[in-house]
């Protein structure tokens, strides 16, 4: 369909946009708190809340705040959170044990969540990256990432998660065939409900600076990721990993970081038409927080504006660290 507009005065595109009832009446997308998912930042300890330099407004809670800090989230619609461990240092190791163990710190926060919000989806991460020595999403073996060996490790990881209660496995990791093996793992465990949303298409990003100072992995990381995450010169690779994860048994995909890739989201949604999300990422967010204590732009309506054209790209749901402020400002 070829766009044509009548030649003036006979259409006068101005009179649907005149009054704040026609504009809503014409609008074609909207945000509610049904699109937000909440990343979430947990510690060791009790009754601890410890800001992120990085990220204003972001914090670091011990498992009984997390607890709490989701029900607040829940009560005020917003449907999903997704946690992120900020494990020790001293449970680093080459070997990333402290992944798969049933009582690790994420592991601890999903059954706090699931007491005090049972009907709250939770969703985790899974990559080896907060449990491993030298940063990385797998494990590195003579400088180099190894694939086969780290899927394995990443179901062992994906069936603590299932264990204790997580309903959506977010694996992050870009390594080859995880979503298949992680889904294999879940059917003949019995946790044929538990949810896949794949990391499918996750650039190799200078926006996530923030997000490895909230979880300790900074210091941490040798190298960079680009064996594992994608070029971002690249689209048509991000629909054939879409593609692969589909195939392999993702339920929903997603397109990280966010308002950089709109274009891979609004594609990703046309060619598959599968529930499809978008990562608002640590970087996009400190620029907004940046620029708005500054003065220099109005914090809440670009937080509103960005997360809705979200939408307008084709996603239905957004990971934003803004969730519970987005769902506070639309519920009034
Ligand atoms: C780890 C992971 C990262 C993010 C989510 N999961 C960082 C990375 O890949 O280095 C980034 C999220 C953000 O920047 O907000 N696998």
């Amino acid at each position: 369909m070829k766009p044509t507009i009548a030649p003036f005065p006979a259409a006068r595109p101005r009179r649907v946009r005149q009054t704040p009832a026609i504009r809503a009446l014409v609008r074609e997308n909207t945000l509610t708190p049904d699109d937000l998912i909440w990343p979430v930042f947990v510690r060791d300890g009790v009754n601890i809340e410890e800001p992120v330099p990085s990220m204003p407004g972001v914090m670091r809670r011990s498992v009984d705040l997390i607890a709490k800090a989701a029900k607040e989230a829940w009560e005020l619609g917003v449907p999903a959170i997704c946690l992120f461990p900020y494990t020790d240092p001293s449970l680093k190791t080459e070997d990333c044990a402290e992944a798969w163990n049933p009582d690790n710190l994420c592991n601890r926060a999903i059954r706090a969540i699931k007491e005090a919000a049972p009907e709250m989806a939770v969703m985790t991460d899974v990559a080896l990256d907060p449990y491993n020595i030298n940063g990385h999403d797998g494990f590195v073996e003579n400088g180099e990432i190894v694939n086969d060996r780290t899927v394995e490790a990443l179901v062992k990881m994906t069936l603590a998660q299932a264990e204790a209660g997580a309903d959506i496995i977010g694996p992050s990791d870009m390594m080859d065939g995880r979503i298949k093996a992680m889904r294999d793992a879940l059917e003949a465990e019995g946790h044929q409900k538990v949810m896949i949303l794949s990391y499918s298409a996750k650039y190799a990003s200078s926006y996530y600076g923030p997000f490895r100072d909230a979880v300790g992995a900074s210091g941490a990381l040798t190298g960079d990721k680009k064996t594992y995450q994608m070029d971002p010169g690249n689209s048509d690779e991000a629909m054939r990993l879409i593609q692969r994860d589909l195939n392999e048994g993702a339920d929903m995909v997603m397109i990280k970081p966010g308002q950089p890739y709109l274009d891979i989201c609004r594609r990703a949604k046309d060619m598959f038409g599968v529930p499809t999300f978008a990562y608002q990422v640590s970087g996009e967010y400190a620029m907004i927080q940046a620029a708005a204590q500054n003065g220099w732009i109005d914090g809440e309506k670009i937080m509103l504006e960005s997360l809705l054209c979200f939408k307008r790209a084709g996603c239905d749901g957004v990971l934003t660290y803004f969730a519970p402020a987005v769902a506070r400002l639309l519920n009034d």
